[in-house]
């Protein structure tokens, strides 16, 4: 009770507060996405997120190295399929000369201490802009798992370590733990997108890679952001299908989420601050509105106190230079 007891006694100065800090950032704690397309020297800006790039794999093999000298260590990849390869089945997808294939190991040659981490989901690769296979107008589940498996031993055959299914299907991560398990890949992980929700946060992402769906919208699988308890229902069959982490997605809006399977999961929980998350702060900074840097470590801070180990950033390389 007040005057024995202060608050502010210790937040008295920076060293005290230093001292007593709960929760801190470290190079650790990221996973940098990036954005592969074909050709050579090539390095664009997305228009809705600046300062972020597609680039050639020439591009990717220095851009890891720099990653890597600031003590990032790990990379979450993405490919910007050329329109003449997508068809409904991702056919592209299996292909052991594919693009992904080439930059996982563009990625390995250039550090192969580098944990490389793929995104497995149709998208990119589909005509109509969606996860899974259409028929009849329909996101079909289990002819989709087919190839999702199919795709995540390619990856791992090119040398992924770590296969991230962000498709939303029912059983995929059981599919492609069998996949796995049946080629040999014993030590493969599988970080599962297990709690992903239906967002529009994911707008630029969708510019960055031509990747918008045709028609109609994710909600037949991804989750509807009015929903609290689906996400540990979603998270808990992940877990017992083979996942080794599970993810919330996006990050900030669903910091409650984070949480609530913090306390009710053990295994490292990775948060997505998606591409809508950075575009509204890099616009506000633009504007002069708000301080970039503060807010980008803010946010990025209240990932860590909710509850998640690992963050996806497009921030992580401009965070670990002030951390
Ligand atoms: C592909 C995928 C998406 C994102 C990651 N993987 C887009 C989507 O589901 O439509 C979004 C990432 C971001 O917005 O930063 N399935």
């Amino acid at each position: 009770m007040y005057p024995i007891q202060r608050n502010r006694r210790l937040r008295s100065s920076a060293s005290l507060r230093a001292l007593v800090q709960e929760f801190s950032l470290s190079p650790n704690d990221f996973i940098v996405p990036l954005f592969v397309i074909e050709g050579n020297q090539i390095k664009e800006e997305i228009p809705s997120m600046p300062g972020y790039f597609r680039m050639s794999t020439d591009h990717l093999s220095k851009q890891v190295k720099t990653l890597w000298s600031l003590g990032l260590k790990s990379v979450l990849l993405f490919v910007k399929v050329p329109d003449a390869l997508k068809d409904n089945l991702g056919t592209e997808a299996l292909n052991p000369e594919g693009l992904m294939q080439r930059a996982i190991k563009t990625v390995k040659e250039a550090v192969p201490e580098m944990v490389v981490m793929t995104d497995v989901a149709l998208d990119p690769y589909s005509s109509f802009g969606h996860d899974g296979i259409v028929e009849g107008g329909k996101i079909v589940n289990d002819s989709t798992v087919k190839v999702l498996s199919k795709m995540a031993l390619s990856h791992a055959q090119a040398g992924a370590d770590v296969v991230a299914p962000s498709d939303m299907m029912d059983g995929r991560i059981l599919n492609i733990r069998k996949e796995l398990e049946a080629a040999n890949f014993t030590e493969t992980v599988i970080m599962s997108y297990s709690a992903k929700y239906a967002s529009a946060f994911y707008g630029p992402f969708r510019d960055a890679l031509d990747s918008a769906p045709g028609f109609g919208d994710k909600k037949t699988y991804q989750m509807d952001f009015r929903n609290r308890k689906e996400a540990l229902i979603e998270t808990q069959r992940d877990l017992e299908e083979g996942a080794d982490i599970v993810m919330v997605k996006p990050g900030l809006a669903y910091l409650d989420i984070i949480r609530d399977l913090r306390e009710e999961v053990a295994a490292p929980i990775a948060a997505y601050q998606v591409s809508g998350e950075y575009a509204m702060l890099k616009a506000a900074a633009e504007k002069g509105w708000l301080d970039h840097d503060q807010i980008m470590l803010e946010q990025l801070l209240s990932f860590k106190r909710a509850g998640a180990s690992l963050i996806a950033s497009y921030f992580a390389e401009e965070a670990v230079k002030l951390i």
